[in-house]
Formats: C-alpha cells, structure tokens, sequence
C-alpha cells in the first residue's frame, strides 16, 4: 500500500499540477482574445483621429468614442433618447396654414412694437405673436401685440428661470398646430428683411438656427462641472447665443426633455463650484442640440449682435449710430462670427453661413437697439429690407 501510494504520489502531482496550468493557460488566452477585441475597434477610431493630435487632444477624442460606445446609458438617458428619437423622424407638417410664432421675452414694453407691426403688416394668419412680460404689464400701440401676454414670471440673467422663461414661451405656441417655427426674440431684437423673405428662409430651410460652438476656454468647457456627469460629457459641452429659432419636432424634443434639463437646473448656476459662473441659456440648448440632434442645426444664429467691444454685454446702437449703409452691411453680411474666450482677447471663429446648402445671408434679426433709434428704422425699413438675395 505504502509503495503503491509512493509510485502513485509523482503521478497523481503531476496531474494535479497540469490542471490548474491548464486551467490557467485558457483563462490567459481567453483574456488575450477579450482585449483585443475590446482594443481592436478603438485602434481603428485612434488612427485616424489621433493623426496630428496631440496626445491630450487624442485622450480626449478616443474618451468621447468611449463614452458613446462602451458605457452604457442610464435608464432615464434611453427612456429619453428613444422619445426624442422617435419625436425627430415624424415629417414636419408643412400646410399653406404653417405659421411662424414669434416669442418675446421682455422684461415690459416693446419698443419695437412699431417696427415690427410695419414688418407684419398684410400677413395676417402666416403668424402668432406671444409675449412674456418679466417684470412689467406692456403697454401695446399695435393690434398684432395686444392681449398676447402669457403667463409669465420673473427673469433672472444667466439663471435657469431665463430657460424657464423660453420654455413657457414655446408651450404656449406649441398649443397652435399651426405654428411650425418657433422665433424667440427680445425686446432690443429689430427684424432685418421682409416677412416673405423670413417666412422662406425659416419654414422651408431644412435646419433650426441654433447657435452652439466650441469654446475652449474658461467661460465654455471651463464651466463643465463634473456633477454633470455622466449623462453630458465634458467634449459635448458647447456655448451658444440664447436667440433662436427652431421647428416644431425641435420645440417637442425641448418640451419632452427633463433629464438633461434638470442636470443644467442643478448644476449650471453660479456657486456650484468655485470660478464657475455657468450661465444656464448659453449652455442648455447649445449642448442638448449638439448630443442630440448635430446634423439639425445651423450652430450659428440668426440674430446678429456686436460682441466687438469685448464687454460683459454687446454693443447696443443708438439712433445716432444707425446709417442705411450699416443696416445693408448687416443685413448682407454671410459670415458668421464667434468669440471664443481662449486668451486675452479670445480667438475669432467664422463660417459661412449656408441655407440648405447654400451660401446665404446670416441674419434675419439684430440686436441690441435702443428705444431712440424706433422712428429712424421705420423709416429706413422699406430700403434696407429692399435687397432680394
Ligand atoms: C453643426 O455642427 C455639428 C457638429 O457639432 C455638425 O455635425 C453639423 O453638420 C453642423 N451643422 C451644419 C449645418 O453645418
Ligand atoms: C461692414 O461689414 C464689414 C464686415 O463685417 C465691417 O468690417 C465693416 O466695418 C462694416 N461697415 C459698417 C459701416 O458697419
Ligand atoms: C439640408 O440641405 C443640404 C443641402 O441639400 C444638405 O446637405 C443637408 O444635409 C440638409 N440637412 C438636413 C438636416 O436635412
Ligand atoms: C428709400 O427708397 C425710396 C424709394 O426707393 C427712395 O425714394 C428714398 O430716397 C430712399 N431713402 C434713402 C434714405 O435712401
């Protein structure tokens, strides 16, 4: 017994240890296979993206393709992208009723209420006009702007009760099955052509105008917080101009959307972290836009403003400032321009802007005017909105 259990001991050693390397050897070889399946795909998408990045810039754009196709959404994000999805592929229900609904945000009276009755004068039943009075009850001298008050309530600059504000703006127009583009404009906003060039160029251009770009510096990705993460990633955080116009599947997708909305009630305000002065209208609908629907938008913005002074608030003209010659240099004008807040100065971006493919004028709307200059742009109003392009 004792010899047999000696002859036997090397064997039964040698089994006992060929087993486990055995088991050990596929486990390494399986592990091998995972990773390079998992590797393969990513090398694919590093080649070409990584090409003359560099390493940070190449970090980044390989973490946003992980971000889209390893991690998983959360179940509020696919209860969210499959509405919104569904909302984008219905056809836009163009009728010869189709309006254009014109939203006013203003803290009171409109002192354009005169220009813009010039402006929709004849064109009864091609539009809607809603206002939201933020601190004052408006005083109206045009039919088109009276009894049109919503339910409205108080403003804050830069804080979410401003999206807020838009958002109550574009639930009531949404009651209107006619309305099929929606215009939010303030009260400084003049518009720049006719109502039948507006009308062409809103209802039967294939893209809302919603401004949203790139800012890589402090008052853009600079005011991504990490609290917003997972859902926005910090490469799809974009900045844009608040002043947009956007179709009627668009203002659904708004109304429909609470998950990314709430991230930006939460978190993109002043004091959440220190020198972070997220501005909610600047970031909200830019960065919802560019995750949700890029190809869409125009990402520049049919309201033209001067940012050229470099100041915390944009040029606003006076009645002395305004010449024909500087309405017809804007209301041509088919570059679209973006400051970034990169350095000191901050880097110029321009585009051209295109309309269904092709180069057009940017801006149907200006801003910021002041109340003096009224009687002088309705007087000028027939020459500079004069030019057909
Ligand atoms: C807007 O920018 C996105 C990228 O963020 C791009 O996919 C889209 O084509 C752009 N829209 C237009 C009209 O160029
Ligand atoms: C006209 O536009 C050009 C380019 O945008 C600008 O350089 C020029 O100063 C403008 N002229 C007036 C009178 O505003
Ligand atoms: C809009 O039209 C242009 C030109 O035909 C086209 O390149 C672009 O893809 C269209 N965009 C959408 C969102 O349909
Ligand atoms: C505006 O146009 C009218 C008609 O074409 C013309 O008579 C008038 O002189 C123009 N006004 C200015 C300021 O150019």
């Amino acid at each position: 017994m004792g010899e047999t259990q000696n002859l036997h001991l090397p064997l039964r050693t040698r089994s006992s240890l060929k087993k486990p390397l055995l088991i050990v050897l596929l486990i390494c070889i399986t592990s091998v296979l995972l990773i390079c399946t998992y590797m393969y795909p990513q090398h694919s998408v590093k080649s070409p993206a990584c090409e003359g990045l560099s390493s940070r810039g190449c970090q980044a754009a390989l973490s946003g393709w992980l971000d889209v196709h390893v991690r998983k959404h959360t179940d509020e994000e696919v209860a969210a992208r499959v509405v919104i999805r569904d909302i984008l592929r219905m056809p836009p229900a163009l009728t010869s009723r189709s309006k254009i609904a014109f939203m006013f945000l203003s803290p009171g009276t409109l002192p354009f209420e005169k220009l813009w009755d010039k402006f929709l004068q004849g064109q009864e039943g091609r539009f809607s006009i809603y206002i939201h009075p933020s601190r004052l009850r408006p005083v109206h001298i045009s039919r088109h702007f009276s009894d049109r008050e919503i339910h409205s309530d108080h403003v804050t600059w830069g804080r979410i009760s401003m999206v807020d504000a838009e958002r109550r703006l574009l639930a009531n127009a949404l009651e209107d099955p006619d309305n099929q583009h929606f215009v939010l404009l303030s009260e400084s906003c003049i518009p720049l052509h006719t109502f039948d060039y507006t009308y062409r160029y809103l209802i039967h251009g294939n893209v809302s105008f919603i401004d949203s770009f790139e800012d890589p510096g402090p008052h853009g990705t600079g005011r991504h917080m990490d609290h917003m993460l997972p859902e926005i990633p910090r490469q799809d955080f974009r900045k844009g101009a608040q002043w947009f116009t956007m179709k009627r599947q668009h203002a659904l997708i708004v109304m429909a959307d609470n998950l990314y909305y709430s991230k930006f009630r939460q978190y993109c305000r002043p004091g959440v972290e220190a020198n972070k002065n997220c501005i909610a209208d600047e970031h909200y609908l830019p960065t919802f836009f560019h995750m949700l629907d890029p190809g869409g938008i125009s990402n520049w913005s049919v309201t033209y403003v001067d940012w050229s002074e470099r100041r915390w608030h944009p040029k606003t003209y006076r009645a002395r400032d305004i010449s024909l010659k500087f309405l017809k240099n804007i209301t041509s004008d088919d570059m679209s321009v973006h400051v970034t807040s990169v350095g000191k100065r901050g880097d110029e971006l321009h585009w051209p802007c295109t309309w269904n493919g092709i180069r057009r004028p940017c801006y149907l709307f200006a801003r910021k005017f002041h109340s003096d200059s009224v009687n002088k742009l309705v007087r000028l109003f027939p020459n500079y909105t004069s030019t057909v392009v």
